[in-house]
């Protein structure tokens, strides 16, 4: 009497009754009674195949393989109507193996590879669990804020055993450090210094771990960090310069006292180049000499430094004083024994 017979129609209300065909040919011994192993877990990556095996000898006279709920194989005959569960070509007479292609995480579970061995029900138990590479699903896009303003950032992942998410922060100025772990990062109060790129580190030792980067760019207001005026003689070539470091990049303008210079005019060219500005003057005159403002200025905010256009003689290590905006060395560099001591 063949086992199809009796479950012509497959379905779980079957299932039972088909176990019990399978492991009962003495009625009324319960499933449960037959020898029991269980082997080890079969562990598989999603999307590879896993082969169940099942050790057989000559005086077995019935096999089975049966999930949780269903009879997939039983002997030659599939039952299950999933494509992916096959019966492997026997290698051995000693070996009853299905193998399931193409493994998703709801193949997991417990397989059971039943066996009938002069009358007597035996069973091996292989219970299946199914890895998935850590994998980044989703993260913020990246954005721009102001100064101060406070940030979140998210990252999901999926994965079995369950993601392990990391945020490491890379600085403009090249440094980097982790901090923190979870899937979402706040920033209270950012800096300029927290802008640059942070990078979402989702792993779970299945695999290389998934990486991805949200770069947060802060915009602040322009603050000079450089102004520089050169000791320069009459019928030369001067050049002031003026570096300002702001987000988004600032413009420049110079004055001389009240008037605005423009370029190529009074014998004056104005060189942005990024972060700097260069006034340059073609051909030094007395009347060339005196006080210039630099005024950067982005949509975050404006600030100004005063440099100075002096004559040959006066002290190179004072320019650096310049820096500090909206101070003047004209007054320093009138004192007469100021000037003495360059001689
Ligand atoms: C098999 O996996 C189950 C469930 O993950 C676990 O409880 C059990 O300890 C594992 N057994 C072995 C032998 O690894
Ligand atoms: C058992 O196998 C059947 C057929 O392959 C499948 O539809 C069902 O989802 C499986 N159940 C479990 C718990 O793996
Ligand atoms: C990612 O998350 C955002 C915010 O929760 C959501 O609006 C968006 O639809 C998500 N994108 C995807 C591809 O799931
Ligand atoms: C610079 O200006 C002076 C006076 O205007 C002039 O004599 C001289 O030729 C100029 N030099 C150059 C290099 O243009
Ligand atoms: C330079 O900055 C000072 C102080 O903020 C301001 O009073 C002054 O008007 C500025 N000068 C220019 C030319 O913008
Ligand atoms: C130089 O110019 C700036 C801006 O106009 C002004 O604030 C500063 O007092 C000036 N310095 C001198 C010495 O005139």
């Amino acid at each position: 009497m063949g086992f199809s017979g009796y479950l012509a129609a497959p379905g779980k209300r079957l299932v039972l009754l088909g176990l019990k065909l399978l492991f009962l040919v003495p009625a009324g011994v319960p499933a449960r009674s037959g020898d029991s192993v269980l082997k080890d877990n079969i562990t598989v990556r999603q999307g590879d195949s896993a082969v169940l095996k099942c050790n057989v000898d000559s005086k077995v006279s019935r096999v089975a393989w049966l999930n949780l709920t269903t009879i997939l194989f039983a002997g030659n005959e599939k039952w299950s109507l999933d494509p992916r569960v096959v019966l492997v070509e026997n290698t051995a007479v000693t070996e009853y193996s299905i193998k399931i292609l193409n493994v998703d995480v709801h193949d997991e579970g417990p397989y059971v590879c039943s066996i009938l061995t002069n009358k007597k029900p035996k069973s091996t138990k292989v219970h299946l669990i199914v890895q998935v590479p850590a994998r980044i699903t989703n993260i913020s896009r990246d954005i721009t804020v102001n100064e101060g303003s406070s940030v979140s950032l998210m990252c999901l992942a999926i994965g079995r055993p369950e993601a392990n998410i990391m945020w490491k922060h890379h600085s403009p100025r090249g440094t980097h450090r982790f901090l923190t772990e979870g899937e979402h990062l706040e920033i209270t109060g950012i800096t300029k210094e927290q802008s640059g790129a942070y990078e979402c580190i989702a792993s779970n030792d299945i695999s290389n771990p998934d990486i991805r980067t949200v770069t947060v760019t802060v915009n602040y207001p322009p603050y000079i960090s450089k102004a520089r005026g050169t000791g320069t003689a009459v019928g030369q070539k001067g050049v002031l310069q003026c570096e300002a470091s702001a987000v988004p990049r600032a413009d420049f303008e110079w004055y001389k006292e009240d008037r605005r210079l423009f370029n190529g005019l009074n014998g004056v060219r104005i060189e942005n180049q990024g972060r700097q500005s260069l006034l340059v003057f073609f051909n030094v005159s007395e009347e060339d000499y005196g006080n210039y403002t630099c005024v950067a200025t982005n949509n975050m905010g404006i600030t100004n430094a005063s440099i100075i256009l002096y004559g040959p003689g006066a002290m190179h290590d004072v320019n650096g004083a310049a820096v500090i905006p909206g101070c003047s060395l004209w007054l320093v560099l009138s004192l007469p024994s100021f000037y003495l001591l360059q001689f």
